[in-house]
């Protein structure tokens, strides 16, 4: 398995396939990157999958914008999941365009999806989405659960005020639907920073109500150590990557922009590495591959641990959780 400089190994691929979306969410760090030019083609997004999948890479998540507004989403799922190595396909979608897909997706080889899902009142979610049906979300879950798809998570950006009164609710819906909750810190990027200031909520709080009301809290070590709560309402898990160190000595993912270049950290715009441009100019597989160990090179977990004593320089360090 190939590390990067700070020792992480490298495991995963964050696929943006389209960087156009059906709705507009008012906090969308529109996973760090401008809109793109131009797409991928599915044969495009394929050839680099089996790039990463020769370095090691088993996992890849596709996502957006909206992954499934592209026509030819299911034939992109099957492409990757075809790719020798590739363990698990999943996406990240609003949902709105699921129900009709979602068995289609899973015959292709899709195998789990999270759902952006912030609140369960449709005024609220027009308001969130600038005009999304919660109904649409509602049926996308419950037709991906029914084709499948597990585990069906449903992800909850946390907004001081808009939300986190309601988060026993979400957890409840979440487990009537066979679905998991996973609580975001909301995060702040140039595509989300004025949104951020006014309406970051301080995790701890609520982190502190779980703990007191839940019946088990696990810690999952290979996933950024993320806490998962064990509830009476079902159970839920948090994630919140801002100024979280131990978030990122754990991340393990490259991140692919819609326009072909690789990105090695969603807080960052100044260190892409362009693949498609190389790959329509003919490059070949030595060079494609050329690109990817370069864009590994350039992995660097954002939020750093300050040097303590005695302390290793990678900051992989298994002690305490989020
Ligand atoms: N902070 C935290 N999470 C965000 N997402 C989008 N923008 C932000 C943000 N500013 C999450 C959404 C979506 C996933 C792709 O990224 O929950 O599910």
């Amino acid at each position: 398995m190939i590390r990067d400089p700070f020792g992480r190994p490298l495991k995963s691929l964050r696929i943006s396939v389209t960087s156009r979306c059906n709705l507009s969410c008012v906090y969308c760090h529109q996973e760090g990157v401008e809109k793109a030019r131009s797409e991928m083609t599915p044969e495009e997004i394929q050839r680099i999958v089996e790039v990463a999948a020769g370095q090691g890479v088993k996992k890849v998540k596709i996502t957006g914008g909206e992954p499934i507004i592209r026509r030819d989403i299911v034939e992109i799922v099957q492409g990757i999941a075809d790719v020798k190595g590739i363990g698990e396909v999943s996406m990240t979608t609003n949902a709105t365009l699921l129900a009709d897909k979602s068995q289609a997706l899973r015959e292709a080889g899709l195998r789990r999806v999270n759902v952006s899902l912030d609140t369960l009142d449709p005024r609220i979610f027009r308001e969130i989405t600038k005009g999304g049906e919660l109904d649409r979300v509602i049926e996308g879950i419950r037709a991906a659960v029914d084709a499948g798809l597990s585990p069906v998570k449903l992800n909850m950006v946390v907004m001081k005020g808009i939300n986190t009164d309601r988060i026993k609710e979400m957890i409840g819906f979440a487990s009537e639907n066979n679905a998991i909750l996973q609580l975001i810190g909301l995060m702040e990027n140039e595509y989300s920073r004025e949104f951020y200031s006014e309406y970051a909520q301080d995790l701890e709080r609520i982190v502190r109500e779980l703990e007191e009301e839940a019946n088990e809290v696990l810690v999952r070590k290979f996933m950024q150590n993320r806490t998962r709560y064990i509830l009476d309402e079902g159970e839920v898990e948090v994630v919140f990557p801002m100024h979280n160190t131990e978030f990122c000595a754990h991340c393990t993912r490259m991140r692919i922009t819609a326009d072909g270049r690789f990105k090695p950290c969603l807080m960052r715009t100044d260190n892409y590495v362009d693949f498609l441009g190389p790959m329509r100019a003919g490059a070949s597989e030595e060079e494609l591959e050329r690109l990817f160990l370069e864009a590994v090179s350039r992995r660097e977990p954002y939020f750093k641990k300050p040097l303590g004593m005695g302390e290793k320089a990678d900051g992989v360090k298994d002690e305490g959780n989020l």
